[in-house]
């Protein structure tokens, strides 16, 4: 690749799903410049990453399902030896603008990715102390932060984030750890969609003690673990049985019922779903929910199939949309395939004021 111009991007995604990935971000673009012709990404297949040049459109990245990160590209190099990779990184940056906040080395989440990490780990102190001596590196996390991606070691790919428009982790990935007395490993995707999908200040305010929640699809147990924990009285629907913390928690009622025809008592303040179903399925039952009142907030999942996923995800979240506009509903919805992700996609839907 020739070095690119400022319209070219670099995105991580889950490997398996750079197809996902561009396609969706080839789809944005032309909605907002119908008539531009723009080349089709080369794919390789299970990198974790994707390179794509737009004209001139900007990306958002909370628009983005399959990315876990959005970088601006500025250069390539194609052949680092191994004798010196710090000198042609070192001039490549020489090239660019401004100042940056963040330096970060990364490689893709694969498990040749994982090989490189010994590397960069090295590498990190040498490169960071030669931008810092420049006054190219300075600590100010306003600044657009600094890439290095190594798709292999003797080659790397330089380009920039801007930290409001972007994730603020490493890789794109935000990690959880497997609580001990978590009943399931299901437990981390929730984690993550509460911290990915809302800020500290939400997190207090949507998340508190005394609020009501119905986790739909529930056993084991492991996201009504997260509500409990909080404080939150969850109403566990479940044909199979709770496990462990979350079967026998004084904040927990479990409901041997199908979560489909499921219908509370008295509006919630929350519903999780994790029920294993077709994404329009799903997606009619939240919009339901929504319609009828019976919750303020949800997280849900939805399952993919194994082909024309961004179809299906298109075609359910559409009919959510669909479905609370025409009831006047007011509403923010995110959506991405987080890490704790396989083959799904996290939802955050809440309602919003007027
Ligand atoms: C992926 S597991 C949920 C894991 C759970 N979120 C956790 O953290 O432990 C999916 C669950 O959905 C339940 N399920 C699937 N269809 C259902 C239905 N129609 N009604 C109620 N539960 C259902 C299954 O019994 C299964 O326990």
């Amino acid at each position: 690749m020739k070095n690119p111009t400022e319209n070219n991007w670099l995105l991580y995604c889950r490997p398996g799903f750079e197809q996902d990935c561009a396609q969706e971000v080839l789809r944005l673009a032309r909605q907002q410049r119908p008539v531009t012709v723009i080349e089709q990404p080369a794919i390789q297949a299970d990198s974790g990453y994707v390179q794509i040049a737009l004209n001139e459109q900007t990306l958002k990245y909370r628009e983005l399902i399959f990315s876990r990160q959005l970088i601006r590209l500025h250069h390539s190099i194609a052949v680092l030896s191994e004798r010196d990779r710090l000198t042609p990184i070192l001039t490549a940056i020489a090239n660019l603008p401004g100042n940056f906040g963040t330096l970060w080395l990364e490689v893709p989440d694969t498990n040749d990715g994982k090989l490189l990490a010994t590397f960069t780990r090295r590498f990190q102190p040498l490169l960071e102390t030669a931008l810092r001596e420049q006054n190219r590196l300075v600590d100010d996390i306003k600044l657009p932060r600094l890439h290095i991606f190594f798709p292999d070691k003797s080659s790397a790919l330089i380009g920039s984030s801007d930290p409001h428009n972007s994730s603020p982790a490493i890789m794109g990935i935000v990690r959880q750890s497997m609580p001990a007395e978590a009943p399931s490993r299901s437990t981390m995707k929730l984690a993550e969609a509460i911290e990915v999908f809302m800020d500290r200040s939400e997190q207090t305010r949507l998340l508190r003690a005394g609020m009501q929640a119905v986790d739909l699809g529930a056993a084991p147990g492991g996201w009504t673990w997260q509500l409990v924990k909080r404080g939150i009285r969850v109403t566990a629907v479940d044909n199979g049985p709770m496990k462990g913390a979350s079967a026998k928690h004084p904040l927990v009622e479990h409901l041997k019922q199908d979560g489909f025809k499921f219908a509370p008592r008295k509006a919630v303040d929350w519903l999780v779903c994790d029920m294993v179903e077709k994404p329009a399925k799903v997606a009619t039952l939240i919009g339901d929910w929504f319609a009828a009142g019976w919750c303020k907030h949800a997280i849900f999942n939805l399952k993919l199939p194994m082909k024309q996923r961004l179809v299906a995800v298109d075609s359910a979240l559409g009919g959510i949309r669909k479905r609370l506009d025409d009831e006047g509903i007011n509403y923010k919805m995110i959506a991405k395939q987080l890490y704790h992700d396989r083959d799904e996609i996290t939802v955050f839907l809440t309602k919003t004021k007027g």
